[in-house]
């Protein structure tokens, strides 16, 4: 073991001495007006949440030395009250512990204010005796733009009646500004209605890998990344049941990013999220948060599997068709079954839906799942008469539930009957497949996204996350981003289903 150096030691015990010193000089001069817990007392302004004590600390001490007066927003409250100046009473040292305890207590990931911080501002501000301003604080220290992954954004609003996406390289820009927050929001145009607006700047990828987007707005738009375009929403309407998801690969560093946003009239309202590879949650690059955030508010009632029963949702669910059914198994599993379709259209985990939306507005729009990384599978026709086939061949005859309220559907094509029945397991759903009659039939088990062959072709990876295990690997056929089963009659045939 290495023993401490000597001035180590000496160091360690005069931050101590620091530490302690601050939180003393914050109890005895700040607590009765910010709080014990910085959230601000007698509603005086907080200091948790606040962007005032972040970042270059200038701003801090100016307003420690000298007060703050005249109106000024403080974690997205408006205040108009005076902070009296500490100046005459805080030497240097008491003012870089008070402001280091704040920092370090209160806001958290901010380094310490060191003495000739402090010493430096109190000499520039000498011949100040009056507060300071919000403004005139703010002109001298900027907040730091968010930390958002997109960088050096830039809008460019344009004036005009559109109903298909614009040209914009023959367009003059009628504004162009530094979005420095990193996010983009239809309120940074000025303008309600008969406009469009471009963002472009890059977005920082933290690591190679898959990126998923999640993309929505009223009335319409395209997303680029690096040049490319992933996803688009034609025509005017609310965000809600087109929304989208895309995945893409993504090299750590800058990628090129461009949003394209139409607005006509009505709601102006853009949704836009990713989570990389490492990610469990959204990150939102926008100030509407969910596809729900505009749109009207229902109590929240969530719909989920209770003492091992399976629970189903029959009401319009996004991502799948008018006539699709929910299934939310006591394992955490989630499927939506398309009965125009025949297909399993959408798989999810977590939660599985929340009621409140057809419960107080009956049959009004799609609800979205309501756990994360819904899977869509596909959402073109299920059963086909063969691989190369594109027209839904059979009738869908309905399902039945077993005791534990597991669904078997059944559908009919021409003299065959298949029943498609499902089971939770531990950590997974087990599929069985079952055809009888005389001709062979191909179920398309997915058409949206890329699968990968693992562990000698018995898995299949699907989109990344979705692993599919057959009870007989030779049945099943990858082409393109497509999978197809085909079944013989009088074969049955089990698919294992989990998430990675
Ligand atoms: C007498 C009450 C009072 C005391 C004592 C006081 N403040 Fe304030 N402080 C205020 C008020 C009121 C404002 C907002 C002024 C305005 O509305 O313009 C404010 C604003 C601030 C701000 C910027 C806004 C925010 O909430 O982040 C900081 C930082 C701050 N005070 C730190 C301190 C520190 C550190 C101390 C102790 C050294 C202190 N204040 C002592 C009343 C006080």
């Amino acid at each position: 073991m290495r023993l401490p150096t000597l001035s180590g030691l000496i160091l360690s015990a005069a931050c101590l001495a620091a530490a302690e010193d601050g939180a003393q000089i914050y109890n005895t001069l700040c607590i009765a007006c910010h709080g014990p817990d910085g959230k601000g007392a007698n509603g005086l302004p907080p200091l948790v949440g606040s962007e005032w004590p972040k970042g270059q600390p200038e701003r801090a001490i100016k307003i420690v030395i000298n007060g703050l007066t005249g109106p000024v927003e403080v974690a997205g409250k408006a205040y108009n009250i005076e902070m009296p100046p500490q100046g005459a009473v805080l030497n240097d040292e008491k003012i870089a512990a008070a402001l280091t305890y704040v920092r370090k207590t209160f806001v958290r990931g901010e380094s310490a204010v060191t003495v000739d911080q402090v010493k430096a501002v109190r000499a520039a501000v000498a011949d100040r005796t009056k507060p300071w301003t919000a403004d005139e604080l703010l002109k001298a220290h900027p907040f730091p733009p968010a930390k958002t992954a997109l960088k050096n954004l830039v809008g460019s609003v344009y004036k005009g009646e559109w109903t298909v996406m614009p040209d914009f390289a023959t367009l003059k820009p009628a504004q162009i500004e530094d979005e420095n927050a990193g996010i983009v929001s239809p309120n940074q145009s000025g303008l309600k209605k008969n406009y469009a607006m471009v963002w472009e700047g890059q977005f920082h990828a933290p690591v190679d890998g898959k990126y998923t987007f999640t993309f929505d707005c009223d009335d319409f738009g395209a997303l680029y990344l690096g040049g490319k375009k992933i996803a688009e929403i034609k025509g005017i309407g609310p965000i809600g049941s087109r929304a989208k998801q895309a995945t893409v690969e993504l090299k750590q560093g800058d990628n090129a990013f461009r949003l394209e946003y139409v607005q006509a009239a009505g709601e102006q309202v853009i949704v836009l999220g990713w989570k990389g590879p490492k990610d469990r949650d959204v990150k939102w690059l926008s100030d509407t948060k969910s596809g729900k955030a505009a749109g009207p508010k229902w109590p929240s009632i969530a719909i989920q599997p209770h003492d091992g029963y399976t629970a189903v949702y029959r009401n319009f669910i996004q991502g799948t068709t008018p006539r699709g059914i929910g299934f939310g198994f006591p394992n955490g599993m989630n499927l939506a079954f398309s009965a125009d379709n025949l297909a399993v259209e959408l798989m999810w985990s977590g939660r599985f839906m929340d009621g409140g939306h057809h419960w107080t507005d009956r049959g009004q729009g799609f609800e979205p799942p309501a756990g994360e990384g819904v899977i869509k599978l596909s959402g073109t026709s299920g059963i086909l008469s063969s691989v190369e086939a594109t027209d839904l061949i059979g009738k869908y005859r309905g399902y039945e539930l077993d005791r534990q309220g597991n669904p078997t559907f059944k559908v009919v094509a021409g003299g065959d009957t298949l029943t498609d029945a499902w089971l939770p397991g531990e950590h997974n759903l087990s599929r069985t497949l079952t055809l009888q009659g005389d001709k062979p039939l191909v179920v398309l088990l997915e058409r949206n996204l890329e699968a990968v062959a693992k562990e000698d072709g018995k898995v299949l990876e699907i989109g990344g996350r979705l692993l599919l295990t057959p009870s007989l690997p030779q049945a099943l056929k990858v082409q393109g981003t497509a999978v197809y089963l085909t079944l013989n009659p009088g074969e049955s045939i089990t698919l294992g289903y989990s998430f990675r």
